[in-house]
This record gives structure tokens, C-alpha cells and sequence, in this order.
């Protein structure tokens, strides 16, 4: 009898102990993994840096003031958009300023290129889907795609974002991650003067 009862303690003490560890493990969980706040804090750092307005195409919204698209968050330049046919000037001239004010925030000019900006949803083809946090962190990093790949061109700002601390650009890789994947495959950059 008193066997048993020595057992049964033993039972409810390894219970108490499971159970207790259960809490903590519970309880310090949000000390050390604030995946809300992380979130929260890439979403306001995505906007602070305006990664929306060179990466999310525009709509007409209701004032007739152009808002970027909700259903296209950050999906780069629109696949088979066109884009206008340009000018034969000199990259000075009125004509080709003009030209590249009428481009719109997903498509840029430099010296001798158009660039597209890139789909940066979580879509596994087109998008950023298959990256890991460090593929981003290492891309934005040394200006090169996933760190090994094609330069960056102009003007994405990753000089700048380069300079963002390790968890601040793990909180814009978790926002990112977070948006509605869309499909489209942003058209390469086309060379203009060969
Ligand atoms: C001024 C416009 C501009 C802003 C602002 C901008 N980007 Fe970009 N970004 C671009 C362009 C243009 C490209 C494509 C460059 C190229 O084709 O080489 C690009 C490319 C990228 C790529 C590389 C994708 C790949 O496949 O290699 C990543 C990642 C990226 N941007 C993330 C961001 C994030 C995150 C922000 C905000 C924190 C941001 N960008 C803000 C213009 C911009």
C-alpha cells in the first residue's frame, strides 16, 4: 500500500514538473519570439523606405489620385505591361525627360537600360517564395541577386538598406513573406544602346 502511494506521488511530482515546464516554455515565448512585433516593424519599415512605390503598380483610386494597387502589394512591374515606345533622343534632351516622367514607379531608365522592378511576394515561381531569410538578408547586403547572383541595378537603394541592422531586415523578410503571393514574372531589363 505504501508502495503504491509512494508511486502515485512520484507520478503527480513528474506531472507537476511536466506540466510546469509547459508553462514556461509557454510563458517565455513571447520574450523571445515576438513574431507580431517583428512583423508589425518590417511592415512600418517597408514603408518607411517606400519599397511600395517603386515595387507595387498603381490603380486609379477614388479621387482620381493613383494609389497602389491592394490586390498587387509589392508584385513588381506587371508582366506584359506595355511600356512606351522610346524616344530617339539623347538621354538630355526635353523629349527623353519628359519620356521618363510618364514612366510609371515600377519601370526606371538608366544611362542605357530600362529596368523592371521585381516581384518581392512570396510566390514560389515568380516571387521571392523560394528565398530563405538569409538569401534576403545577403542580397540586399552586397547589392547582388540571393548574394552570388546578377548586380542590382539603379535604382534600387540596397547601399542604404545595406546598412539596416541583422533583425530590421529579418522583420522586412517576415513582412514580405507575409503579403498575398502573386504570380508575375517581371520582364528582364532591356539594353538600349548596344
Ligand atoms: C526607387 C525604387 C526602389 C525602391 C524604393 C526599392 N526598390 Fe527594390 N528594386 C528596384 C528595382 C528597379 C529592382 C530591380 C533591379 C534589377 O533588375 O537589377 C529592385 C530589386 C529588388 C530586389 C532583388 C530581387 C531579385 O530577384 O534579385 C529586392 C530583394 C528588392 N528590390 C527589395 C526591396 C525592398 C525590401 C525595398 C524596400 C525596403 C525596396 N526594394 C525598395 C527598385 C526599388
Amino acid at each position: 500500500m505504501k508502495r503504491t502511494y509512494t508511486l502515485y506521488i512520484a507520478a503527480v511530482m513528474i506531472m507537476l514538473v511536466a506540466f510546469s515546464y509547459g508553462c514556461n516554455k509557454q510563458g517565455s515565448e513571447p520574450a523571445s519570439e515576438p513574431a507580431g512585433d517583428q512583423l508589425a516593424a518590417g511592415q512600418v519599415l517597408v514603408e518607411e523606405w517606400k519599397c511600395n512605390y517603386c515595387h507595387t503598380p498603381e490603380i486609379m483610386g477614388p479621387e482620381g489620385k493613383a494609389i497602389p494597387d491592394p490586390d498587387r502589394l509589392l508584385s513588381g512591374h506587371p508582366a506584359g505591361e506595355e511600356i512606351p515606345e522610346l524616344p530617339d533622343m539623347i538621354m538630355t534632351s526635353p523629349e527623353y525627360m519628359e519620356f521618363l516622367d510618364n514612366l510609371d514607379s515600377t519601370v526606371w531608365a538608366t544611362d542605357n537600360r530600362i529596368v523592371f522592378t521585381a516581384n518581392l511576394t512570396p510566390d514560389e515561381q515568380t516571387g521571392i517564395g523560394t528565398w530563405t531569410e538569409e538569401m534576403f538578408i545577403a542580397t540586399v547586403r552586397s547589392g547582388q541577386h540571393q548574394g552570388v547572383g546578377k548586380r542590382l541595378k539603379y535604382p534600387m537603394p540596397w547601399q542604404e538598406l545595406a546598412e539596416l541592422d541583422d533583425s530590421e531586415l529579418e522583420a522586412i523578410y517576415l513582412y514580405l513573406m507575409s503579403v498575398k503571393p502573386v504570380s508575375n514574372k517581371v520582364p528582364e531589363s532591356i539594353v538600349l544602346f548596344k
